[in-house]
């Protein structure tokens, strides 16, 4: 096997440990839902899970089915629960492999409800109640049909009832928030009214699991914050406002690559791809094999940094498809094959997700999940990353 140009290193006993902060918050009898959808947010799905359910996951939340299918193919037999679209055509392959489905239309639960005669399995839904994020979500008007099918069907189990805030991370105004929370109070009393027990009631993805306890009913869906970031700078204001002690998470990904060459160049010269930076003095650069076929954003184009012996060194000219240049003037000892740090800490020196997200004009959750699909993950237990988790 030919080695890697890039690979991305995860950090088992940070993953652990942030879980376990967010359990600490959790009532005892509160389930806790791991996000692994995205490639486990670009830490490896698989690998994500299987750290996730060792630390005390109860469930697994994925987008498509696709991935879902990939668990169970991994042999994982925990709970599990697409968040997005499964297509009609997929229902009853996901009733197969024991997998719980989120609705947010009348015609996939009429759907579901065939996929069940079909297969004679039953459907295990959770119901996506539209509370104003008005992107996947079952409209009010929609409720009595959807509640009228389940009742008359066996075979259809209302297991949960759910729905995702769309102004949490980004607000220390929380009121946006507040009023979904009370149209989610509301449609679920709806559904209790016409006599479903909706076990399993879900609201809260991280911000609101840090910040709000009155959003976390039956269970918590967390992402970002079991990788290790918080939400935002605003979710941690409000956290500070609220005088909550900080949670300390740790971030679990480090992004790598080796120096391809280094090469002396005069002053004066362009470098790159449409000649936008011009040197302006004798310069030693490192070319490095990454570029934005590997996630590697092409906004870092003379803005990014990458850390080599625990050094800063600036990207110089444009990002390329598979390759970009560093200034390592001031880092004599640099090498071929040298370590070069794209995304984490060497050293003493780190560059954050967020930090890179500002560079890129994103937020630190796409940065994450870019980063190179094809990559390795390498997961570190304890003993390589010497933490005592
Ligand atoms: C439906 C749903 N629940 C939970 C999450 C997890 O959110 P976070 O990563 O902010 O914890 C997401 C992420 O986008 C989501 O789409």
């Amino acid at each position: 096997m030919p080695s890697s140009l890039s690979w991305i290193e995860v950090d088992a006993a940070a993953i652990s440990c942030n879980l376990r902060k967010f359990r600490q918050l959790l009532p005892d009898e509160c389930k806790l839902m791991a996000v692994v959808k995205g490639e486990g947010y670009g830490h490896g799905r698989q690998e994500v899970a299987q750290i996730a359910l060792g630390a005390g996951a109860d469930w697994l939340g994925v987008f498509n089915l696709g991935e879902a299918a990939a668990l169970r193919q991994a042999g994982i037999e925990a709970p599990i629960l697409t968040l997005g679209y499964v297509p009609q055509a997929d229902l009853a392959e996901a009733l197969q492999l024991n997998v719980q489905l989120t609705v947010s239309s009348l015609e996939t639960v009429e759907a579901a409800a065939r996929a069940a005669a079909q297969t004679g399995q039953k459907a295990y839904l959770h119901l996506k109640l539209e509370t104003g994020t008005y992107r996947l979500g079952l409209p009010e008007t929609d409720l009595p049909a959807v509640a009228d099918l389940l009742a008359d069907d066996d075979n259809l189990v209302l297991q949960g009832a759910h729905t995702h805030y769309a102004n949490i991370e980004d607000t220390t105004e929380h009121d946006y928030a507040r009023d979904q929370l009370d149209r989610f109070r509301k449609l679920l009393a709806q559904l209790r009214a016409r006599g479903f027990a909706v076990a399993l009631p879900h609201t809260a993805c991280s911000a609101a699991a840090i910040l709000f306890p009155e959003t976390y009913f039956a269970m918590v869906r967390v992402g970002i914050g079991m990788y290790g970031l918080w939400p935002s700078k605003e979710t941690y204001l409000s956290a500070q406002q609220k005088g909550q002690d900080p949670l300390h998470l740790q971030p679990a990904m480090t992004w790598k690559t080796r120096v391809a060459q280094v090469k002396q160049v005069a002053a004066g010269v362009y470098i790159g791809y449409g000649c936008s930076y011009r040197t302006t003095r004798v310069t030693r650069l490192a070319i490095l094999p990454v570029g934005y076929a590997n996630g590697y954003d092409r906004l870092l184009s003379n803005r990014g940094h990458v850390l080599i012996h625990g050094a800063r060194a600036q990207i110089r000219g444009r990002v390329c498809m598979n390759l970009c240049m560093v200034d390592v003037t001031d880092i004599p000892e640099v090498q071929l094959e040298d370590e070069v740090v794209l995304l984490g800490r060497q050293q003493e020196e780190q560059i954050t997700a967020e930090q890179m997200a500002s560079w890129a004009q994103t937020i630190h959750y796409e940065i994450i999940t870019r980063a190179d699909p094809q990559a390795p993950r390498v997961v570190l237990s304890s003993a390589d990353t010497g933490a005592s988790a």
